[in-house]
Parts: C-alpha cells; sequence; structure tokens
C-alpha cells in the first residue's frame, strides 16, 4: 500500500476527521463569535458543516468577516447582534437565530464579561452585572431555545475557576459557579431532547488589553506545563455536539488546572 494512502487511513481511522461529526445541514447558533474563542468555535462548527448564526454585542465588524470565513466553508452564516444584558433582546436573538437558520440543533453559550472585583469592596451592581451576562443570558437564550422546539446539544462555556476560588474576580467568578449549576439544571430539565454539557477553559487566551506574560505563568504552573489554544476549546465544543450519550459534564480543558488546590489571585 503507497505511504500516502495508509497515511489517509490512519487520520481517518484514529485521527481528527473521525472525531469530528459531520454537521451538514444542522443549525447552530454561537453568542460572543465575533472574536476569540466564540469565532473559533463558529469557525470550527462551519467546517464541520453547520450553519452559523454569529452572534455580537459590539464588534459588527468582526462578526463580518467571522461570517465571510464561515461562508467560505461552503455554510450559510449570519451575524446577528445582541446585548445579552437585556433579557429581550436574548430572546430576540434566539428567535431571529431559528428565522435566518431554521431550527436550530446547536446553541453555544460563549460570550461573557471579564471585570476585575474584589471579596472585600465587590459590589451588588459588580454581581449583578456579572451575572446579567455571564449566567442569566444564557439560561434565557437555553429556554427560548427548547421553547421553539429545539432539539441536540447546548454548549455551556464555563471557566476553569469553578473548581476552585477566584480572589480577583469575586463576582466573575460566582456568575460562572451559578452559570455551571444551571448547566447541571439544564441537562436535567431539558432532557431528554437536548444533552447540555460545559466546557471550563484555563489558561488559553490572555483577557483583552493584558499581556501575555501572566498567561504564560499560570500555563506553566499546570500539570501540562503549558497555556493551551483555542483549538482546545473548540475541539471539545465539537467532541460535545458528537456525543449522543452525554450530558451534564464540564469538560475542563485547562491542562490539569481544575486538579490542583485552586486559590486564583
Ligand atoms: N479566553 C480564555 O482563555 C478563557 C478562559 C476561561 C474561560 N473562558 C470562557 O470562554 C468563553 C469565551 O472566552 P473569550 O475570551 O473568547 O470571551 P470574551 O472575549 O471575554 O467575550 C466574548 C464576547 O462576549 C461578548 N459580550 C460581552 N458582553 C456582552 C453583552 N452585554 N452583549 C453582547 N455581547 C457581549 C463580546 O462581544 P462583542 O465584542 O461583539 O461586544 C465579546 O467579544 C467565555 O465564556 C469565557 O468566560 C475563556
Amino acid at each position: 500500500m503507497p505511504a500516502t494512502t495508509s497515511a489517509a487511513i490512519v487520520e481517518e481511522v484514529v485521527g481528527r476527521k473521525s472525531m469530528i461529526k459531520d454537521l451538514r445541514g444542522r443549525g447552530a447558533l454561537v453568542t460572543g463569535a465575533a472574536k476569540r474563542l466564540g469565532r473559533e468555535i463558529a469557525l470550527a462548527l462551519a467546517r464541520a458543516g453547520a450553519n452559523v448564526a454569529i452572534h455580537y454585542g459590539r464588534s459588527e465588524e468582526d462578526a463580518r468577516t467571522v461570517v465571510r470565513e464561515a461562508e467560505a466553508c461552503g455554510v450559510h452564516a449570519w451575524a446577528v447582534r445582541a446585548d445579552l444584558s437585556v433579557e429581550e433582546e436574548v430572546r430576540d436573538l434566539v428567535d431571529e437565530a431559528y428565522r435566518l437558520a431554521g431550527p436550530l440543533d446547536i446553541l453555544v453559550n460563549s460570550a461573557s464579561t471579564f471585570h476585575a472585583s474584589d471579596f472585600a469592596t465587590f459590589t451588588r451592581a459588580d454581581l449583578a452585572t456579572s451575572i446579567d451576562v455571564n449566567a442569566w443570558a444564557p439560561l434565557v437564550a437555553a429556554r427560548r431555545f427548547v421553547e421553539l422546539g429545539g432539539q441536540g446539544h447546548i454548549v455551556n462555556l464555563l471557566d476553569t475557576r469553578v473548581a476552585g476560588f477566584d480572589w480577583r474576580h469575586v463576582a466573575y467568578h460566582a456568575a460562572k459557579t451559578l452559570f455551571a449549576l444551571f448547566t447541571r439544571q439544564m441537562a436535567l430539565r431539558f432532557a431528554p431532547g437536548v444533552q447540555v454539557n460545559g466546557v471550563a477553559p484555563g489558561s488559553i487566551l490572555s483577557p483583552s488589553g493584558q499581556g501575555a506574560e501572566h498567561l504564560e505563568r499560570l500555563g506553566r504552573e499546570s500539570p501540562l506545563s503549558r497555556v493551551g489554544e483555542p483549538r482546545d476549546v473548540s475541539d471539545a465544543v465539537l467532541f460535545l455536539v458528537a456525543t449522543r450519550y452525554v450530558t451534564g459534564q464540564v469538560v475542563f480543558v485547562d491542562g490539569g488546572r481544575h486538579l490542583l488546590e485552586m486559590n486564583h489571585g
């Protein structure tokens, strides 16, 4: 057998191709998909064949670029704006995604807001703002997905911090912890039609405006001793949407960081 043929077979059987479900014709909505991890996830779904609604808040131009990149994969894609801190807009977003993409099979709740807040000084407003976008909006989106007859998969982007504490981002940590609880509750309440799982990234991308140094140090401290790549997160999403008998799980894409005693900050 020629080497190229056997290499192709190896890739087909044990390589990336065999991990990726064919999502041709499926409809997906990814929130916060104009940039960073949301963009990576949306494009991974597009490469697997799904038509994708690209949600954005402020990054309209970036969202339009992602639409073009997704379309280049041979799928349909649309950019849809919504302020996720406004409940009505969250519901309208899901309705609009249905109108554009048809019945949705996949909802990925990736958008988030990440601000510093200290345990000694954080305010009720800090908490409310963080919960609105990081926990309440995805719950509202998920409920609407189900109300409209959505069948398939919901994947919620959590954070490795849910395994411990973060004393510098207290409101964010509380909201993500609540979102982890909602993820398990959704898995129970939306079964059997919808599988609901979480992906909890660790050190993948530095927060906007921050250098890579801090992230690289955290990466070195993880058991796998390195930072991850956006593709590590989208691979986990692709894995989860390919499963048929997995729900209520959280996949930590963090180099093992959640296994360490965690006191961030
Ligand atoms: N990056 C990491 O290494 C890492 C680590 C741990 C956990 N995570 C989690 O993984 C997910 C993706 O991470 P990321 O770093 O890509 O997220 P991100 O850059 O912090 O946020 C993604 C998008 O969320 C949107 N967003 C925020 N507030 C919004 C609002 N009120 N209305 C509408 N959109 C809003 C923004 O869209 P616009 O720009 O269009 O306004 C933003 O681009 C998040 O849930 C995050 O918590 C990421």
